[in-house]
């Protein structure tokens, strides 16, 4: 299966990454998880990236195109794969499409933005995994600490509230088109249009993974 999660910063993609991919067996590809580990090993793309994330706007189509391209050829991704964070604008998701990749569904995870911004500004995560935490809605077992590994979690930088407020203006702006781009194409008589699934993200975390769960089971039957 493979599978791209559409949503704004702090939509629950992450979260709610962990459970997809365990139901289904395949990898999650977090771009951004993917630019952070570049920041933190400083490789080429690491640098050019850091400053971008931080001002909390888009690293370059161009970039990002070719870290999934390689990205999606690796053996894991032989049976299928969740895109998280990608494609996130109108010439990512051309590019995917001219790749000939075909997408069995897209899942959107609608969340207004006030929620947003307190999910944000209580989120902790695990560097090195990208595990996730919320002080109030999902706490570790121990306060800062990584529930697997005992590592301290950390906050993102680019969760700073200036910074997200700058992230949300630039989704509506420049990644919203896609919900638009993919349910007309789901709508449409092309069989290799991916089906689409909109999700209300609000509720608990485990409402939202029932409902994103059952949603697919649906769309499974009828296509
Ligand atoms: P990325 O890391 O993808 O950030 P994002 O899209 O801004 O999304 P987030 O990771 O902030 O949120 P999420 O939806 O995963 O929410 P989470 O599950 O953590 O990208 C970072 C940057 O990299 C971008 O700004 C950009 O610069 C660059 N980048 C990445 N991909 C790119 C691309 N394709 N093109 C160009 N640039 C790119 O949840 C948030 C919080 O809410 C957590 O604390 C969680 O515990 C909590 N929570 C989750 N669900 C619930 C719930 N139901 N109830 C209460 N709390 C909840
Ligand atoms: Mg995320």
């Amino acid at each position: 299966m493979r599978f791209i999660l559409l949503g704004a910063p702090g939509a629950g993609k992450g979260t709610q990454a962990k459970y997809l991919t365990e139901r289904y067996a395949i990898p999650q590809i977090s771009t951004g998880d993917m630019l952070r580990a570049a920041i933190s090993a400083k490789t080429p793309v690491g640098v050019l990236a850091k400053e971008v994330i931080d001002r909390g706007e888009l690293v370059s189509d161009e970039v990002m195109i070719g870290l999934i391209q390689d990205r999606i050829a690796l053996d894991d991704c032989k049976d299928g794969y969740l895109l998280d964070g990608f494609p996130r604008t109108l010439p990512q998701a051309h590019a995917l499409r001219d790749m000939q990749v075909r997408v069995d569904a897209v899942v959107e995870i609608d969340v207004e933005h006030s929620e947003i911004i307190r999910r944000i500004s209580g989120r902790r995560v695990h560097e090195e995994s990208g595990r996730t935490y919320h002080i109030e809605s999902k706490p570790p077992l121990k306060d800062g600490i990584d529930d697997a590994t005992g590592d301290p979690l950390v906050q993102r930088e680019d969760d700073r509230e200036e910074t997200v407020k700058r992230r949300l203006d630039i989704y509506e702006k420049q990644t919203s088109p896609l919900k638009a781009y993919y349910s007309e194409w789901a709508a449409s008589d092309d069989a290799a249009a991916p089906g689409y699934v909109y999700i209300k993200g609000v509720g608990s975390v485990d409402d939202i993974r029932d409902k994103i769960f059952s949603e697919l089971d649906a769309l499974n039957k009828t296509s």
